[in-house]
Parts: C-alpha cells; sequence; structure tokens
C-alpha cells in the first residue's frame, strides 16, 4: 500500500540496536521532548494520524517497528502478520518522523522470549483477556522495554485497543514509569470500518460487510441512551445473527475505567460497548463511548 503524503526534507535516522539509539538520544538537550510511537509495522492511516499528532505534541519522535512475538497465543497469526518494512518507513519520512527503531527479537529478548507477568487488577481478566491468553502480559513487557529504552516523555497508544491502553496506563504506575499516555481518537474509514492491519485480509464480501461493525455500536449508543442494558446488548446480537459474513464472537458493555462488565447503569458513569466479530478467520475490534 502506498500512501499519499506530503513530503517533508528532514532526513529520518533508522536504528536497529538499543545502544545506537540511546547513543542519539542521549545527544538531546534536557529541554527537548521526545514522543514515541510503539508499532508492529504494517503501517496504515490510523497509525499515522498518531504519529502526526505525536510531532505536533514533542521537539522529537520515534517511531518504533517490532512485531512482539509475546503477545501472539497463535504461532501462525505471529507468523502471518503482514511486515512491509519499506512502505512504512516511506511513509514515516514522508510524515517527518526523526527517528524510527526497528530491533530484532534478539535485541530486545536476548534469548529468552517470555513475558513479564503483572498483575492489572482485573483489567486483562474480561474481553481480550478472556479471548487472547497471556497477550497483555505480553503487550506490557514489550512496551515497557521500549518505554525504558527511550525515555520518552509521552507516549500515544489508539483508542481501538481501549484495553490495551488501560492496561498499558496502569502498568506505568506499578511501574512507577514516569511518562505519560496519550490516548488517539479512533481513525476511521468513510464508511466508518476502524482502520487495522488485518482490514487488508478481508475478501471483498467481508470488505462490504464489516463497516455493520460500527454502525451497530452508534445503534446501540442510541439505544443505550434511550433503552435499558438487556435490550442493548440483545440488539447487537441479533444484529449479527442476520449476518452472513460476520460472526460476532462478544458484545461488553463495561465501565470505561475499570472495564467491569455492566450488570445495570449506574448514572453519572462513564460506560463504553466493546465489541469483537470475526469475518472469516479475521477478527476485528472496535468500540464506543455509550455515554
Ligand atoms: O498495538 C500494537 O500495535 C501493539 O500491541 C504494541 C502496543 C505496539 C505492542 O507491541
Amino acid at each position: 500500500m502506498k500512501l499519499q503524503l506530503t513530503i517533508f526534507n528532514s532526513k529520518m535516522e533508522v536504528f536497529k540496536t538499543i545502544k545506537s539509539l540511546q547513543q542519539k538520544l542521549s545527544l538531546k538537550g534536557e529541554k527537548i521532548t521526545l514522543g514515541l510511537v510503539p508499532t508492529m509495522g504494517a503501517l496504515h492511516h490510523g497509525h499515522l494520524s498518531i504519529v502526526k499528532r505525536a510531532k505536533k505534541e514533542n521537539d522529537i519522535v520515534v517511531v518504533s517497528i517490532f512485531v512482539n512475538p509475546t503477545q501472539f497465543d497463535k504461532k501462525e497469526d505471529l507468523t502471518n502478520y503482514p511486515r512491509t518494512i519499506e512502505d512504512d518507513l516511506e511513509a514515516l519520512q514522508a510524515l517527518g518522523c526523526d527517528y524510527v527503531f526497528t530491533p530484532t527479537i534478539d535485541e530486545i529478548y536476548e534469548g529468552d522470549t517470555r513475558s513479564e507477568k503483572f498483575s492489572f487488577q482485573g483489567l486483562d481478566e474480561v474481553m481480550e483477556g478472556l479471548h487472547r491468553q497471556d497477550h497483555f502480559d505480553g503487550v506490557a513487557t514489550i512496551v515497557k522495554k521500549l518505554f525504558l529504552i527511550t525515555g520518552a516523555d509521552k507516549a500515544y497508544f489508539g483508542e481501538k485497543d481501549y484495553q490495551q491502553l488501560l492496561i498499558i496506563k496502569k502498568m506505568v504506575v506499578i511501574e512507577s514509569i514516569p511518562i505519560t499516555i496519550v490516548p488517539v481518537e479512533i481513525y476511521r474509514e468513510k464508511n466508518g470500518l476502524a482502520m487495522s492491519s488485518r482490514n487488508t485480509r478481508l475478501n471483498d464480501d467481508q470488505r462490504h460487510a464489516a463497516p455493520e461493525i460500527y454502525q451497530t455500536l452508534l445503534k446501540s449508543k442510541k439505544l443505550f441512551e434511550n433503552s435499558n442494558l438487556a435490550r442493548v446488548k440483545s440488539f447487537v446480537k441479533n444484529e449479527f445473527i442476520q449476518n452472513k459474513e460476520l460472526e460476532l464472537e462478544y458484545f461488553e458493555v463495561a465501565d470505561a475505567e475499570s472495564l467491569i462488565p455492566a450488570t445495570e447503569i449506574i448514572p453519572k458513569k462513564k460506560y463504553r460497548g466493546f465489541i469483537a466479530v470475526y469475518a472469516g478467520e479475521v477478527r476485528l475490534i472496535d468500540n464506543i463511548a455509550l455515554n
């Protein structure tokens, strides 16, 4: 995928080792702010909107590109994860990204490809945590390493992975890492489908059907305002029973801070709707603020 972007003239530098990146970063003055955008590559416009935001808010931006083995529960997902490094670098250069960090697995894990075990105080025991074993320990392991390697002032994460975002916020508190976590709004295609590297794996029929996910979330939000929890949940379930291309894995209404699934709606609390849907083999997730 070639992305149409304005070309800036600044020279982007790519680092493969921790030492070389840290050497470069040690040259920046104390007052220079550093923004980090962790990615697994296969960059799309959603990622690029995050990099643009980081560029606006920091003097220097580092984007990491690392397909992290410890967050994949299925080996074939890790093997099949799209790798498009040349296009990624071209897109980042065009955006005026300063530094890109592209380490090998050995550079990061030094021969011990295992996750650290964290306690996220329940945040990982619902939704994605129930369906993807040990996934969040793997995410937190690599993100913590990247925070410590770069010493970034701010790190940016998309709200599409809302549960991941809250878990990273929690990890930073537990580990006392002095960094600000900045959430970035979900970037959607014109038809509402949340941008994801997985969208490229959809066939024509699935692509055509997939915007239904966000349309259903929008309708659930309307219903949430005027109805009760049970009706919202059964409405979403029924929408997908009819659908030949999309199979609902879960829809959950949860407290927007604790992620505890709602059993009743308490006025003044903030809730979000979370959804995971299969289009054939491709698993898509999305979420929406309900109030
Ligand atoms: O959201 C992602 O792309 C990954 O989970 C992250 C945060 C880069 C960690 O590997």
